[in-house]
């Protein structure tokens, strides 16, 4: 029989800043997706990369003073970057393509010339709101209150000469792609496409650019180059070998079994994508998987914000199988999930620690202690043990099911409803009573032997979620490797009967709630901080004061005469001052949080006299001392102003 093919997709990562937790979460289901495809023996081929064009990298490369291609290398390739990511996420993608690899670069421009030749590109003026950030036209009744309907930011008004792509003529054909076929998961997001971008009436699409010079030139009329979506979306092929020379698997396994992406680009994926290779007369990806965003405090994770999570702490912290299981574990991978610390370290704890974790090492240890960590072969099976043996043989065939649906926390759930049972399965059989009696020797070693298939199975089921633990927990159960296989996991009875056990030490140790926690709301509120703007002055004052009210106020020179702290206060000194009049002055003024009274003592600083007198703390005030305030990375800084000690006590400031 011909081996299955399967070939799945991410999106590919626009480098222009570090990925998140939120990037990690797309590429760690498409890995687990594509784990448990060659577990079942399909011959997978799985995709990720670099998106490197467009306006947003050549702006953000201009800034740090460095090329476009310079910037990119550096976030891909650099220490920590993309692709080190992908290795410390243990991430098994079969190739890696970055749109500004020459490969592709010449396939894109090949692809954008078909279109042309075949009129389904066409030269025209572009006028539209553009929004820079998103690199997204957009016409006026898209706009969500006058702002770009993706990520809310203005849009600027803009007009160039420039190719469009027929969008329209494949409205119909895309519209039927959506609602009669299931191209599009969830089926949710059907109606979001339909409604909001197809029904109003599809615009042909603005495919080129002249305001900007980082992307794919188009070849046959300099001073354009490709729109940065055209240029990403035919990475999906050009990673094959399509129209290039550098791969040759475009005929084996285009085309794609499934494309997942974030629910923001569902639009580029399944309007735009299909139709673009309805007129290259290309086979159409079989499904598109939009997913939901993992969100922090119910918004979007955003550097601005300060509110991203960097996965480098997290699997540092906790161990990159727990993270990957985490984030497959907690959220419906079609909606949106709210990220936090008290959920991560609670699914280890619960999930890792306590059910898988505990079953594996009670089992082991109990075998070890009993059986010297052989068993014996002989077995006495009772009516009690059928529960869960039927349970365990019988869950891949419902793992599978929900896999088949990209269904990950529900395939998980199904997992973990057998784990459970088994714990239980334990305390109903209490082998360490069976150990006090001989002659229950050979039902202790049958109650051990159902654990040690049960942990078997289930750890075959969750080689695409937590691989590196799974083949520690197999190394301690002594399964075989003909056991570790799909093949193996509904068949009951496939670990030798006489298998020897090696506990090793705890796969998945429990987290310290409160200490761990601790530790990342400290970073957490460090980063939040370095987002604040460095510097922050306080607002201007719009209303106008006439002139004559301004010549009013009394600005001084004044000689700190004495200074010391106000009793029973945090915030004020008490300031005797020489104004010039002949007669001391007392000012108080809350700006002990900033200086020491002795340090001021001598100085020439400037007041305002003609307040009318304030008593604080029983004391009264006569006028105020003057001093520059702003915000530093959000903290309140004062500096009080100052004056060259040649300035005479009484001078008037004007
Ligand atoms: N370059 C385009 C994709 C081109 S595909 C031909 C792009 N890049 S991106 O880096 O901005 O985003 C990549 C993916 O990360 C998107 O699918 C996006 O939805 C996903 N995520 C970014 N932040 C996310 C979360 N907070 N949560 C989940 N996924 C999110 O778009």
């Amino acid at each position: 029989m011909e081996q299955k093919k399967f070939y799945i997709t991410t999106p590919i990562y626009y480098p222009s800043d570090k990925l998140h937790i939120g990037h990690t979460y797309c590429t760690v289901a498409a890995d687990a997706m594509a784990r448990y495809k060659r577990l079942t023996g399909c011959d997978v081929m799985f995709l990720t990369g670099t998106d490197e064009h467009g306006q947003k990298i050549e702006t953000k490369a201009k800034e740090a003073g460095v090329t476009p291609k310079e910037f990119v290398d550096k976030i891909v390739d650099g220490e920590k970057g993309v692709r080190d990511l992908w290795k410390l996420m243990n991430i098994s993608n079969d190739r890696f393509i970055r749109t500004t690899d020459d490969y592709h670069v010449e396939a894109v421009q090949k692809i954008f010339r078909k279109m042309y030749e075949k009129g389904d590109i066409y030269k025209g003026t572009y006028k539209g709101k553009y929004c820079t950030p998103c690199e997204s036209f957009w016409t006026e009744s898209q706009l969500v209150d006058g702002k770009c309907p993706d990520c809310g930011r203005e849009v600027k008004d803009a007009e160039e000469e420039a190719y469009f792509f027929r969008l329209s003529k494949y409205a119909d054909r895309v519209q039927h792609l959506l609602e009669d076929t299931d191209f599009l998961q969830p089926r949710t997001r059907v109606n979001e496409m339909v409604n909001n971008f197809i029904k109003p009436g599809l615009d042909d699409l603005c495919v080129s650019r002249t305001s900007f010079n980082w992307g794919i030139p188009v070849d046959f009329d300099p001073g354009h180059v490709v729109y940065v979506w055209v240029d990403a979306l035919f990475n999906y092929t050009t990673a094959l070998g399509f129209l290039n020379e550098k791969y040759h698997d475009y005929d084996k396994y285009w085309p794609a079994d499934v494309h997942f992406v974030g629910k923001e680009i569902v639009r580029f994926h399944s309007i735009i994508w299909p139709a673009m290779l309805m007129s290259m007369e290309m086979p159409l990806p079989k499904h598109v998987y939009g997913h939901g965003w993992l969100v922090m405090d119910g918004g979007k994770m955003s550097k601005s914000k300060g509110n991203v999570v960097d996965p480098y702490i997290l699997a540092e912290k906790f161990g990159v199988d727990a993270l990957r299981f985490f984030l497959l574990r907690t959220f419906p991978f079609g909606t949106d999930g709210n990220f936090s610390n008290e959920l991560l370290i609670n699914t280890i704890n619960i999930d890792l620690a306590n059910d898988l974790g505990n079953l594996v090492s009670r089992t082991t240890a109990m075998v070890e202690k009993y059986f010297d960590g052989k068993l014996p072969t002989e077995r006495e099976d009772t009516d009690g043990d059928c529960e869960l043996k039927k349970l365990a043989s019988t869950l891949r065939e419902r793992y599978e099911k929900q896999m088949e649906a990209f269904q990950f926390q529900n395939g998980l759930e199904e997992i973990f409803k057998v784990i459970d049972r088994a714990n239980k399965y334990i305390d109903e059989n209490t082998p360490w009573a069976l150990a006090k009696d001989e002659s229950k020797k050979v039902r202790l070693a049958t109650v051990m032997y159902n654990l040690l298939e049960t942990i078997r199975i289930c750890t075959v089921l969750l080689l695409p979620f937590i691989p590196q633990s799974c083949e520690k927990i197999f190394d301690q159960i002594g399964a075989c490797e003909g056991c570790r296989t799909w093949d193996g996991a509904d068949k009951w009875g496939s670990l030798c009967a006489d298998v020897s056990v090696h506990k090793g030490e705890a796969i998945f140790p429990r987290v310290d709630a409160e200490k761990a926690l601790e530790e990342l709301n400290a970073i957490q509120e460090a980063q939040k901080k370095a987002a604040l703007p460095a510097l922050e002055v306080e607002p201007y004052v719009e209303e106008n004061v006439d002139f004559d009210t301004f010549l009013k106020s009394d600005f001084r020179a004044v000689k700190i005469k004495s200074c010391e702290a106000v009793k029973k206060s945090d915030k004020l000194l008490k300031f005797v001052l020489d104004d010039g009049s002949g007669t001391d002055r007392v000012i108080l003024s809350g700006i002990h949080k900033y200086y020491e009274p002795e340090e001021l003592v001598g100085k020439t600083a400037v007041a305002i006299l003609n307040l009318p007198p304030r008593k604080m703390m029983g004391i009264p005030s006569c006028g105020m001392l003057i001093s520059a305030v702003h915000k530093e990375k959000g903290e309140e800084k004062l500096h009080l102003l100052l004056l060259d000690d040649a300035v005479p006590a009484g001078a008037k400031l004007c």
